[in-house]
């Protein structure tokens, strides 16, 4: 057994998880600088904050800025690092910010630039640094550019973005569907012509193959490289190369669209633009870059991250995919099994073994919550919660939680499509009904895969609405807040949030967590998920039980080592019971 294993596990037991912050933004500060050949983002943990929903601090009903700078110390105790903002520059908000009218100045609504200063300073003192969500694939339709460029056809940004005429009967140039659902062609009436939308119609896409566009959004990102910020995500950036010849597909559905993302996902040429955005924009910076890459397989990593790509860190969804399916049309979800999990991730540890970094994660912004019975057999949110919380804190890459991910949130069970208010739901919901599906039907598959499940406002204790706002949140808070909320999982030692806690402490003070070889154990086991973490002679062995049964496995495999974290109480070699998840080392 190796030396300070047990003194370890007794600073984890639960009476002292409460008084981690010190100890973890001492190991931040420390790890921000150097140590093992990883840069520090590689060693932290990164947190994902939804500014409309996390904490409103004047009354509006809506997140503010001020309202995270207020809540930094929540997020030093879980270890963070990069706190990665969605958009919170100026918007109509019609996709939450992802349709950005100015890329330099501040929503009101979040509050001013001098609250965005304050954040990065805020966050800086604690270690924590300001990651900036680029949303480069399109604008918003009232950004000035897009103004201008639908004015006529020979304005100075006319060619900003994608603009067809009509095919020869006067419908859209071809015959694709919008991610959020519907033709992605709108036509203007001002230039007689259709613009290409990959999103919304108000979210038009722009047209890299302009180098003045490119020029544009390089230097909008120096503009936040030089204000401090740690680094970027890149929004939906495999859309931006749009195909050589634009051609209808054949139809998937009723409607007779064929998706968009079919057609211009991840098209040759694609990483020419990227490469001269690196060098423009990451290249001599101690900044990391992370894109968000539907479309990228694990296989293709290699050409997208390390020395040889474009980015630090992709995103891909293969592991999403296999509950949502890979078109993410939500009346049609995929059936599947642990190992089919198992198997993409895997796959992707792989793929960054040895070029690239993995950015781990089971929820954002557009997915459901991840404790819904998606991953895992049913059973207590709590344990289902712990489960996630072990693979992801303890697998091989940065992990990225996501704001609630942390109190083991459910998804919302609201019963009338009027409550929901994304955009991409209501579309998927008229959809499902022209796919045929009964109101009731449709109205369940958004209930299960709505990305307003992620979005209720943040649970801070259980006063009138969560403590989130004095005013009527924007969006109705979950119906379980007076009991699932940061204050009261604060008081209970068995709760999700002191579990990530110990957890972000144990990965803070086991080098093999961060810069050890990963290995998957028990692959064919539907059951258990299972990897060890290895660091010359120090070993982490993570088990997870998947499953709302008891599992076994072979005690050979946790041979010498102890319980580090365990997430029913004492554990037992050998059996883990229904949704319990241990973590063993030496
Ligand atoms: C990304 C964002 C999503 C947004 C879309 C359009 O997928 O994560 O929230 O709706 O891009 O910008």
């Amino acid at each position: 057994m190796r030396k300070g294993a047990k003194p370890l596990f007794s600073f984890l037991r639960q009476s002292e998880k409460r008084d981690l912050a010190p100890f973890l933004t001492f190991l931040r500060k420390e790890r921000m600088m150097s140590t093992q050949g990883l840069a520090w983002w590689q060693q932290t943990i990164a947190y994902e904050v939804y500014p409309k929903s996390f904490l409103d601090t004047r009354g509006q009903g809506t997140g503010t800025l001020a309202g995270i700078t207020a809540k930094l110390d929540h997020l030093a105790s879980l270890g963070v690092g990069a706190l990665w903002l969605t958009p919170c520059y100026k918007s109509p908000m019609v996709d939450n910010g992802y349709d950005v009218q100015d890329y330099l100045q501040i929503d009101p609504s979040f509050g001013t630039m001098d609250d965005m200063d304050e954040l990065i300073a805020q966050g800086r003192e604690r270690g924590i640094r300001v990651v900036m969500d680029l949303v480069f694939n399109h604008t918003s339709d009232q950004c000035a550019w897009f103004v201008e460029s639908r004015a006529s056809r020979t304005n100075p940004k006319a060619d900003w973005y994608i603009w067809r005429d009509a095919k020869s009967d006067g419908s859209a140039p071809t015959n694709w569907r919008s991610i959020f659902g519907g033709s992605a062609w709108e036509w203007c009436e001002e230039r007689g012509q259709y613009y290409l939308h990959t999103f919304a119609k108000q979210q038009p896409d722009l047209n890299w193959e302009n180098p003045q566009v490119r020029e544009a959004l390089y230097d909008i990102s120096n503009y936040w490289v030089n204000k401090g910020v740690g680094g970027f995500r890149i929004d939906a950036i495999t859309y931006i190369k749009k195909p050589p010849v634009f051609e209808d597909g054949p139809a998937d559905g009723e409607d007779g669209l064929y998706p968009v993302h079919a057609a211009t996902a991840n098209q040759p040429g694609i990483l020419d633009y990227l490469h001269e955005f690196k060098r423009a924009v990451r290249d001599g910076h101690d900044i990391f870059m992370v894109g968000e890459a539907n479309g990228v397989a694990a296989s293709e990593l290699d050409q997208w991250v390390g020395a040889n790509g474009v980015f630090d860190m992709l995103f891909e969804f293969s592991h999403m995919h296999v509950p949502m399916g890979a078109e993410e049309i939500w009346c049609r979800p995929a059936t599947w099994t642990l190992t089919d999990l198992k198997r993409v991730l895997a796959q992707s540890q792989a793929a960054t073994a040895h070029n690239g970094w993995y950015p781990a994660f089971f929820e954002n912004h557009d997915q459901p919550r991840s404790t819904v019975n998606f991953f895992h057999d049913d059973g207590p949110l709590a344990s289902k919660a712990k489960v996630l919380g072990a693979v992801l804190l303890t697998t091989r890459g940065t992990p990225f939680l996501y704001q609630g991910e942390e109190l083991g949130y459910g998804n919302a069970s609201w019963k009338r499509i009027e409550d929901f208010n994304d955009v991409q739901t209501r579309a998927q919901y008229e959809f499902a009904l022209g796919e045929g599906l009964s109101e009731a039907a449709a109205l369940a598959a958004c209930v299960r895969f709505s990305r307003d499940n992620a979005r209720t406002p943040l649970q801070w204790d259980d006063s009138p609405h969560a403590g989130f706002s004095t005013a009527e949140p924007w969006l109705r808070v979950h119906d379980d807040y007076a009991t699932c909320n940061v204050a009261a999982q604060e008081a209970d030692p068995d709760s999700p949030l002191l579990w990530y806690r110990a957890l972000a402490a144990l990965r803070a003070a086991r080098p093999e967590l961060v810069a050890g070889d990963w290995q998957e154990l028990l692959a064919d086991d539907e059951r258990i998920l299972a990897f060890e973490r290895t660091l010359e002679g120090a070993r982490c062995v993570t088990l997870a039980n998947f499953s709302g049964e008891e599992a076994t496995y072979d005690t050979s495999l946790v041979a010498g080592l102890v319980p580090l974290a365990a997430s029913l109480g004492e554990p037992q070699a050998g059996t883990l019971r229904p949704l319990e998840a241990v973590v063993w080392g030496n």
